[in-house]
């Protein structure tokens, strides 16, 4: 069977794309192959994460494209070219229109630092998220995998894990944690079984 060809949109330190890479070296990505990185910043150090895996990589400015439309076909050319399957959105911070999401129906997942429906949508993303969480006075909050459609962090949702917040947490802590024990964990699990589901209908 082949592999599912995955491309990985970032926009910063690419710690879930690490994980990703890692995840493929140990065996829990079997189904699918890492064959593109694409950042919409080019000081993201994602890029050098994917350059030091030997992953080809690519940088697509929303500021040289003219908008969003021009963003979009450049970054849908940039995956034809390369003849990507499924696309992981790994710490991404630019939302994509409905036009560009159904292009790739179930193909695209995002990994997202709270537990949806809580603390998600358009201005809940990195640091802001877990800061919304302490404000609001949770007990637990965690890491959402899902679906991307087109309503911003609305798809069906894959996996969830959770953690329980601190009485010393701050955003800082809290977002190590939701990473290291919720995000780096269930993003690869949940990156395999699409990869898997797609590699089967290739
Ligand atoms: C991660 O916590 C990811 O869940 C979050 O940004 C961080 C990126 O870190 N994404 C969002 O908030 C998207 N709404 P990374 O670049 O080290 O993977």
């Amino acid at each position: 069977m082949d592999k599912t060809k995955i491309a990985v949109f970032v926009s910063g330190g690419g710690t879930n794309l690490q994980a990703l890479i890692d995840a493929e070296k140990s065996g829990i990505i079997k189904s699918g192959s890492i064959c593109l990185v694409i950042s919409n910043n080019k000081d993201a150090y994602a890029l050098k994460r994917a350059e030091n895996a030997g992953i080809a990589t690519a940088v697509v400015l929303k500021k040289d494209c003219g908008g969003q439309a021009g963003f979009e076909s450049k970054l849908l050319e940039t995956l034809n070219e390369a003849g990507i399957d499924m696309i992981v959105l790994a710490g991404f911070m630019s939302i994509l229109s409905e036009s560009f999401v159904k292009k790739y129906p179930e193909r695209i997942i995002n990994v997202h630092p709270s537990l949806i429906p809580s603390f998600c949508g358009e201005g809940y993303y990195g640091l802001h998220v877990h800061e919304a969480a302490l404000a609001y006075g949770v007990k637990v909050t965690g890491a959402t995998v899902h679906f991307v459609n087109e309503i911003p962090d609305g798809g069906r949702i894959i996996l969830q894990k959770a953690v329980a917040i601190r009485k010393d947490d701050t955003p800082e802590t809290l977002q190590k944690r939701v990473m290291q024990q919720c995000e780096w964990k269930i993003l690869p699990r949940a990156c395999e079984l699409v990869a898997r589901r797609i590699a089967a209908s290739l």
